[in-house]
């Protein structure tokens, strides 16, 4: 095992505590972890269920969700974000309940709010509950601008999630975003971490890293490749690899208008969106 200090945070991009396990003996550390929708089907156990062509009842695929989210509390005392059910139709309201019941399941929680103006009005008003918040399906500056604004004065750091992966799909370099926002942030209060989301390979991977972005949460598999490559980190030459991906050029925003003023909308937030509720959906009686 091998303890090496980073000021990058490195989290578990998984919703399987024996693999949080596996990534922590791997890495001789593991930072934090977050979770999601998506990735809480894939966990082996629905798998299996599902397999057998059975499904869940909505209230014992929470329960399953807690089950899993306290097995991972039990492996990382660092943040592990729980995300809540949210859909076009989500009321902030409704957010901020599960919000309140979430954060209960472990100590170390920290909820996931999509970036919509019915999550921010839950994160504005979660922050003042004391209840952590990670502001997921982040794809621009402007949503970015907006979550700091909405989550000024917190007590509790802020996580927000810029999907780098999803922007390069459709070939735009979503490492821009996370160097953009990181930029955009000196100018702030230092409330708000931004934490490099949906990252797929080891060059996105050791960028963060190279950006000193506050954190980053990695796949299970890119873990595995950093391992076997002993630790390599990027040194003075590293240069990212963006192959064709456009880029994505820096505005100049200001962080200090009314957080209900951002023009926070973006295609890939609403289809985000609705891929989790699709696959939430899809394990449920
Ligand atoms: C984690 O916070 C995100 O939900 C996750 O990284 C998304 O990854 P994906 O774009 O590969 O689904």
């Amino acid at each position: 095992m091998k303890k090496i200090e980073l000021f990058t945070k490195i989290f578990l991009d998984g919703a399987d505590p024996q693999e949080s396990k596996e990534a922590k003996n791997l890495m001789g550390f593991l930072d934090g972890q977050t979770t999601n929708p998506t990735l809480l089907t894939k966990n082996p156990e629905i798998q299996k269920t599902i397999e057998k062509g059975e499904k869940f009842p909505e209230e014992e695929l929470y329960t399953f969700y807690k089950k899993v989210i306290n097995g991972i509390s039990g492996v990382t005392a660092g943040p592990v974000s729980v995300e809540v059910y949210a859909d076009k139709f989500t009321k902030a309201e409704e957010m901020l309940k599960q919000a309140r019941e979430m954060v209960k399941w472990i100590p170390n929680a920290y909820i996931k709010l999509p970036i919509t103006n019915e999550g921010l009005k839950a994160a504005n008003l979660a922050v003042r509950e004391g209840i952590p918040v990670n502001m997921t399906l982040c794809f621009s500056q402007e949503q970015a601008a907006a979550v700091y604004a909405a989550t000024k004065g917190t007590k509790r750091p802020v996580f927000i999630s810029p999907f780098v992966g999803r922007l390069d799909d459709r070939e735009e370099n979503g490492m821009d975003l996370v160097k953009n926002i990181l930029h955009m942030y000196e100018k702030g209060d230092g409330h708000v971490f931004p934490l490099a989301a949906s990252v797929r390979s080891l060059n996105h991977f050791l960028f963060t890293i190279k950006l000193s972005c506050p954190s980053v949460t990695v796949p299970f598999k890119v873990i595995k490749e950093w391992v076997d490559k002993e630790f390599i980190l990027p040194d003075q030459n590293f240069v990212y690899q963006s192959e064709n991906l456009a880029s994505i050029p820096y505005e100049d925003i200001s962080l200090d208008k009314n957080w209900q003023s951002y023009d926070i909308h973006h295609s890939l937030t609403d289809t985000g969106l609705e891929k989790f509720s699709i696959d939430w959906k899809a394990v449920i009686k």
